[in-house]
């Protein structure tokens, strides 16, 4: 049985002050015992928002990374960084990182090694534009990015550290969501190439999350689903509407 997990994706959002208040106000309102929780605030709030986690069953996670260790690589950070800001997950490959900032399937891929050699999680995240989709290439894209993105990752880590997450671009940020049934059809398309590589004990462990415009009105039916474990929320993790999310 695949355990749910939420993780609230901040974006370029709060300051370290803005950050500590919101954190600690809905801290003690989100209840762990049955989905794991994520918080990925900003690099510089990452440290302060650690010790305000501590002693809670919410886990930090970042939003990107470096893939190199140290050295002359101006406005980077290391995954070694994010170790010692005490994260133990990481997004990669989001949507906007590859479309504004030209991070590729390769990137994505040396990001994903990198953070598993330093024991952080990956959260891989995959998607197809409202133009792919509607010329009906998106089975196609999922499928490349996926096989390239995963590249050469070793079964244990699939088994037990990565994490892949299914954002059709056109609904991150729109308001636009998938259908449930969509959703979880691609999820469970994602889960089907990852048995291909990796056979049938591996695809039913990884959890696959949906993320594009969650919301506590539509997390229910998408997280109802049986292929879709979990949810990466953007603009909803801003706010309260994240613990109602959480709580459902
Ligand atoms: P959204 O963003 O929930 O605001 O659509 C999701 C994401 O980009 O991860």
């Amino acid at each position: 049985m695949r355990k749910k997990i939420i993780i609230g994706n901040w974006k370029m959002n709060y300051t370290i002050t803005e950050a500590e208040d919101f954190v600690s106000s809905i801290k003690d309102k989100i209840n762990v015992d049955f989905v794991d929780v994520v918080i990925c605030p900003n690099f510089v709030s990452l440290y302060n928002i650690s010790n305000i986690l501590e002693g809670t069953n919410i886990k930090l996670g970042a939003q990107n990374v470096s893939w190199e260790d140290k050295g002359a690589y101006t406005g980077e950070t290391s995954a070694p960084m994010l170790v010692s800001s005490f994260v133990d997950y990481c997004i990669i490959g989001h949507s906007e990182r590859r479309t504004i900032f030209n991070e590729t399937d390769e990137i994505v891929n040396k990001k994903a090694k990198k953070l598993l050699e330093n024991n952080i999680k990956p959260i891989i995240c995959v998607g197809e534009t409202l133009e792919e989709r509607e010329s009906n290439k998106m089975y196609d894209v999922i499928s490349n990015e996926l096989s390239n993105s995963i590249d050469g990752i070793s079964k244990e880590d699939m088994e037990r550290n990565i994490l892949i997450a299914y954002e059709p671009i056109w609904a991150i940020g729109t308001g636009k969501t998938a259908s449930a049934e969509d959703a979880n059809k691609m999820c469970s398309f994602i889960r089907s190439k990852i048995e291909e590589k990796y056979g049938s004990k591996i695809a039913q462990s990884i959890r696959i999350l949906y993320g594009g415009s969650v919301k506590p009105t539509n997390a229910k039916e998408i997280l109802d689903m049986e292929d879709i474990d979990g949810a990466l929320v953007g603009g909803a993790s801003l706010k309260n509407d994240f613990v109602a999310i959480v709580n459902y």
